[in-house]
């Protein structure tokens, strides 16, 4: 019985009777957790071509046989706030007489239903209906994530993905009980957000993308529709507008945003450090008021990223000051503000500012200290260590998509080996908000190719970010990968068939 990420108990009696699901089986939900409940009898009667109806019961009204209902066995949801350690925590049980799920709060039941999903055959992800024997074995998980923030990111500025595609990632994300998903939304080549009153952002900042492509950018509506479908599926969305460099799209759209009052030429290469914001012009931070404003209205999650990495086209000086003031705008919306580590230069951030890390898992000098910063200022931090988590690193064995800077190629066992406490000295446990594999899109434009080079390596961040510390240990998670990956083939994930891997599909 394999499940990924590693839970932190599971015992089961080989003896025992498995849990067959069935045409008659129903969804029993207590409200609380209605939304868990309707996205698992969606997936089960898409996959399985029964009717698996919903029905909606307060958990004191149920009664003590409740699990069998007319002879078939059900599946019942419900939430316990009692059930430690919260949040995010679950009581997975599946039984012959039915399958009963607990979860501390709504995100608990829905991982509870990744998990049983996992246990059930493959074809459970399967997007149209086959007959097979919907069996799971007997089992007893308690499981709770070790850090509260499991994230990717999709850089949806250097190619677009539109709203279908990125709520199709959505669902990939929260299979793997990866929580949050940092929408990397501007950069020198797009910026990809309607903002009310700056209207050439999106007129002539969103026609570009790398390479020439035609771009695109989601009105406030596509926003929220992202937003609203990730949380249901517990993911909280994290929008980054970068400044102040990677803003070459923002500078040709609005001349007064350069220092020199000039717009500048559209740019759909990859060459990165160019790009500046006027610093010490007041248009600037007006325009900042109106774009993390809206942004904060239309985001319901507590943080905004604002960038802040590779400026290098900002004088040092006026970097650390346009540190401290945009940490502080940020602050303002009532938000938390995320920057790349970089803006660790500043010792007068708004208090609580996150750091994101983004340097090696044996630090370079200087990035460690960066980094540093944040804590020593209130923040905590997010681990993405460019040789291990980031997801746009090309394979070993296939250079057909990805980059290599960051001491690329990165095999699967590479992404799977690194250990968020060990990175940076002074940097613990308690410090670490959590981990996030960021997907940069230079050479990726299509959803194959995303899916090519974020599968199988998305599991291993995932795995990082849940299940608890301990010896790395490559065979058994690379086992784990290739057993989940059969219900990756019954869904039609282009993934990478790595051969490190075993593959049983
Ligand atoms: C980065 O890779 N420039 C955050």
């Amino acid at each position: 019985m394999s499940l990924l990420p590693r839970p932190r108990s599971q015992r089961s009696d080989p003896s025992a009777e498995p849990f067959v699901l069935e045409s008659g089986t129903r969804v029993i939900t207590s409200p609380e957790a209605a939304t868990p409940a309707r996205l698992l009898a969606e997936a089960l009667r898409t996959s399985t071509g029964y009717a698996i109806p919903v029905d909606t019961v307060a958990a004191d009204e149920r009664g003590a046989d409740h699990l069998a209902t007319g002879g078939c066995p059900a599946i019942t949801l419900s939430i316990d706030e009692r059930l430690t350690p919260t949040p995010e925590a679950y009581r997975l049980t599946v039984t012959a007489e039915g399958v009963d799920l607990v979860g501390s709060d709504a995100a608990g039941v829905l991982y509870a239903t990744q998990t049983l999903r996992q246990l059930l055959p493959p074809a459970t992800w399967a997007p149209q209906a086959s007959a097979q024997v919907w069996e799971a074995a007997a089992v007893v998980v308690d499981d709770a994530p070790r850090f509260a923030y499991r994230g990717v990111m999709l850089d949806v500025a250097r190619h677009f993905f539109t709203v279908a595609q990125v709520q199709r990632f959505i669902d990939q994300l929260a299979s793997l009980k990866l929580n949050h998903l940092h929408l990397h939304l501007s950069d020198d080549q797009g910026w990809r957000l309607e903002i009310a009153g700056w209207p050439e952002l999106t007129g002539i900042g969103a026609a570009t993308a790398v390479g020439g492509g035609e771009g695109g950018f989601y009105t406030a509506a596509d926003y929220r529709a992202i937003v609203d479908y990730a949380a249901d599926r517990a993911i909280t969305i994290v929008p980054e507008i970068d400044v102040p460099g990677h803003t070459n799209a923002a500078l040709a759209a609005y001349p007064e945003l350069n220092a020199d009052g000039v717009a500048r030429e559209p740019y759909t290469g990859t060459e990165v450090g160019f790009s500046s914001l006027a610093i010490r012009s007041e248009t600037t931070y007006a325009f900042l008021e109106d774009v993390f404003g809206q942004l904060a209205a239309l985001t319901p999650g507590p943080y905004l990223h604002l960038g802040g990495d590779e400026a290098l086209a900002t004088p040092e000086a006026d970097f650390r000051w346009f540190a401290r003031r945009v940490s502080e705008l940020v602050a303002a919306t009532g938000k938390t503000a995320v920057a790349w580590h970089e803006f660790g230069a500043s010792g007068e951030l708004a208090p609580g500012t996150v750091g994101q890390y983004w340097n090696y898992v044996a630090p370079e000098p200087g990035h460690s200290e960066q980094l540093r910063s944040f804590v020593r200022q209130g923040g905590r931090v997010i681990m993405s260590p460019a040789d291990a988590a980031y997801l746009d690193m090309q394979y070993p064995d296939d250079d057909s998509a990805g980059l290599t800077w960051a001491d690329g190629p990165t095999s699967v066992e590479r992404s799977a080996a690194w250990e968020p406490t060990d990175v940076v000295a002074g940097v613990g446990e308690e410090d670490i908000l959590g981990v996030e594999a960021p997907l940069w899109t230079e050479t990726v434009g299509d959803v194959e190719t995303l899916e090519f080079l974020v599968f199988p390596r998305i599991a291993s961040v995932a795995e990082i970010g849940w299940s608890e510390r301990r010896a790395a240990d490559w065979p058994d998670f690379r086992d784990r990968l290739a057993e989940i990956a059969r219900g990756w083939s019954a869904s039609g994930i282009a993934f990478h068939r790595s051969p490190e891997v075993d593959w049983l599909s």
